[in-house]
């Protein structure tokens, strides 16, 4: 039995330690979406160590288009003959700007919204066939999983503020709702929020704060190391479930990489 993984933004940062971590996984086939697919981060996932068969398909991704996603599920179904997925996970986002709410360009955030929100709707739209595909070897339901971030949770909004994270932050509460609502709307696909919590990834490597972490001993205690968030991460795609008979389940939630429910 093969399990069938599709993650978008996989050549970099929590999507490649997410890729190799499942490639680690015997009996996997992992779709790597990426924005290019000769960028030499990319040609790196063919690279990673693979159990007993197991397997990477890299294919072109670029999450601002609005065809992209379509033409990523049809070449998988068309090219490769693969006609379900088990696990897919919106991982590709990213932070452009920031600096003071008052000051944030309209731009900005239509711009935000588009890449952190409106693509990971397209994605589940464009796999949901697929995922919703009967496969005669699937023991679990089939599941959808978007990577929010701790700037979604308005409840923590006194505490992540200072980040000056507006438009950022804007897209990923739009994505909290988006995936929220569609986990009431779909009873046959795991959906689910995860957030990876502060890594030093390329996306905040670009911020001052998170560049001479000796300075900020404070800061740097509350990072989390990159493979401990992606080996977190992946049990909770692992443990993802709906509710049951004493057990409230995964299902529509936003967890944490440790597992811990975040606060909407
Ligand atoms: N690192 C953190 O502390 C943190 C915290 C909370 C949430 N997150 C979330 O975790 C996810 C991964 O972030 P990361 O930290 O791993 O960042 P990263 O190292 O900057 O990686 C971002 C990934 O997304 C891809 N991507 C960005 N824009 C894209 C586009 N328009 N089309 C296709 N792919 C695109 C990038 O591809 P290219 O290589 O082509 O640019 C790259 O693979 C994001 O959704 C982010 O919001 C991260």
């Amino acid at each position: 039995m093969t399990t069938t993984y599709l993650i978008t933004g996989a050549n970099r940062g929590i999507g490649y330690g997410l890729a190799r971590l499942i490639l680690a996984r015997p009996n996997t086939t992992l779709i790597a979406l990426v924005r290019d697919p000769e960028h030499e981060t990319s040609i790196s996932l063919h690279e990673l160590p693979k159990a007993e068969n197991a397997s990477i398909i890299v294919l072109p991704y670029e999450a601002m288009d609005p065809d992209s996603a379509v033409k990523a599920i049809m070449t998988v179904q068309r090219q490769y003959d693969i006609n379900h997925l088990d696990v897919v996970i919106a991982n590709a986002g990213g932070m452009s700007w920031r600096g003071p709410t008052v000051s944030v360009p309209a731009s900005e955030i239509h711009d935000s919204i588009t890449l952190n929100t409106i693509s990971p709707l397209l994605l589940f739209r464009a796999s949901l066939p697929l995922l919703q595909a009967p496969s005669p070897h699937r023991t679990e339901p089939a599941k959808f999983f978007a990577i929010s971030s701790g700037t979604a949770s308005l409840a923590l909004i006194p505490s992540t503020g200072h980040a000056r994270t507006v438009a950022y932050g804007l897209s990923k509460t739009a994505l909290n709702h988006l995936i929220r609502k569609l986990s009431t709307e779909y009873t046959d696909i795991v959906i689910e929020l995860l957030t990876p919590g502060p890594v030093q990834t390329d996306l905040t490597r670009a911020f001052p704060e998170f560049r001479d972490l000796a300075k900020r001993p404070e800061f740097a205690s509350r990072l989390v190391n990159i493979d401990i968030s992606v080996a977190g991460l992946l049990r909770c795609v692992d443990n993802a479930r709906f509710k049951s008979e004493g057990d409230e389940g995964t299902h529509g939630g936003f967890r944490d990489y440790s597992g811990a429910t975040v606060p909407w």
